[in-house]
């Protein structure tokens, strides 16, 4: 709607921004480097962050930079994974059909990942997101999944991806300890700062095809205000903005609009 009048050839701010064009922070170059790392060397690592933060969207740029001739990615986003769907999933999308019983389908799962290794020469990299909402019983099933040959080595490369509340409510606990004690490597996403929040409007913008500024330097001080620089706010209060700015037939956003637009369609 608003694009024609800000002679935009996409929507800018939307979830399916191909991965070359998303934007990246700081922390988001670190936590890609130390991803890459976690493959190769196929590592246990646990990437936080608050919800909105960009955790799925982090995944979404590791997946396309793995090189498939080298990786298998597993992907699995399933709050209720219990062990069994764990192998079940895994195996799937290995392209086998899971034996029945829980230790059947985990040992199947080992053979398979050293066939994969020993004769396809390919490294599994396997990630599961909305790793906050993981049971107990799933948690503790990676430390015997990571026990693998005593602990002499890893099968596969693991990461978790979580709300802030997987360290707070589970990792950090004592009865976690054995699992949190193979942890290699720890990535946070922060919240984007000023400056940073500036740069992610203005990359999505120009994935838009709008070169000019659109929002004023008050304007975008007002949205860092509103939304702490958390991604997802940070999209819907833009789009709405432009929504807003389109109405009222102005090509410039200022704070007032920011604001009014704040506190009249954000809901959270
Ligand atoms: N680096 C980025 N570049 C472009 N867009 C981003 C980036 N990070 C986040 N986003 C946008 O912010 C939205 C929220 O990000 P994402 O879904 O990755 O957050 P999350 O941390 O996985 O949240 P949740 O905890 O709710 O699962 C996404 O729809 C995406 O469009
Ligand atoms: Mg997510």
């Amino acid at each position: 709607m608003y694009e024609q009048f800000f002679e935009m050839t996409h929507t800018p701010f939307t979830r399916d921004v191909p991965p070359e064009a998303l934007y990246e922070s700081p922390a988001m170059r670190d936590a890609l480097g130390r991803l890459a790392y976690v493959a190769d060397r196929q590592l246990f690592a646990v990437v936080t962050a608050d919800a909105g933060c960009g955790k799925s969207t982090l995944i979404r740029k590791f997946a396309s930079s793995l090189p498939k001739e080298k990786y298998i990615l597993l992907y699995l986003s399933d709050s209720k994974l219990t062990p069994r769907w764990f192998y079940r999933g895994c195996l799937d999308q290995l392209g086998l059909e899971a034996r029945f019983y829980r230790g059947d389908a985990k040992r199947q799962l080992q053979k398979e990942i050293e066939i994969v290794r020993g004769i396809q020469h390919k490294y599994v990299v396997c990630i599961l997101d909305e790793a906050h909402l993981l049971e107990k019983e799933m948690l503790e099933e990676f430390r015997f999944l990571l026990n693998y040959r005593f602990d002499s080595m890893s099968p596969m490369a693991l990461v978790l991806a979580g709300q802030t509340e997987l360290w707070e409510n589970k990792l950090r606990l004592q009865r976690y300890a054995a699992i949190r004690q193979r942890i290699d490597i720890n990535c946070v996403l922060p919240h984007l700062d000023r400056s940073e929040t500036e740069q992610y409007i203005k990359s999505h913008l120009s994935y838009a095809g709008c070169s000019r500024d659109i929002f004023s330097d008050k304007a975008l001080d007002e949205v860092f205000k509103v939304t702490t620089g958390i991604p997802r706010m940070i999209n819907r209060i833009c789009e709405k903005s432009l929504m807003y700015s389109f109405q009222q037939q102005k090509r410039i956003i200022d704070d007032y609009m920011v604001k009014y637009v704040a506190e009249h369609e954000m809901l959270a």
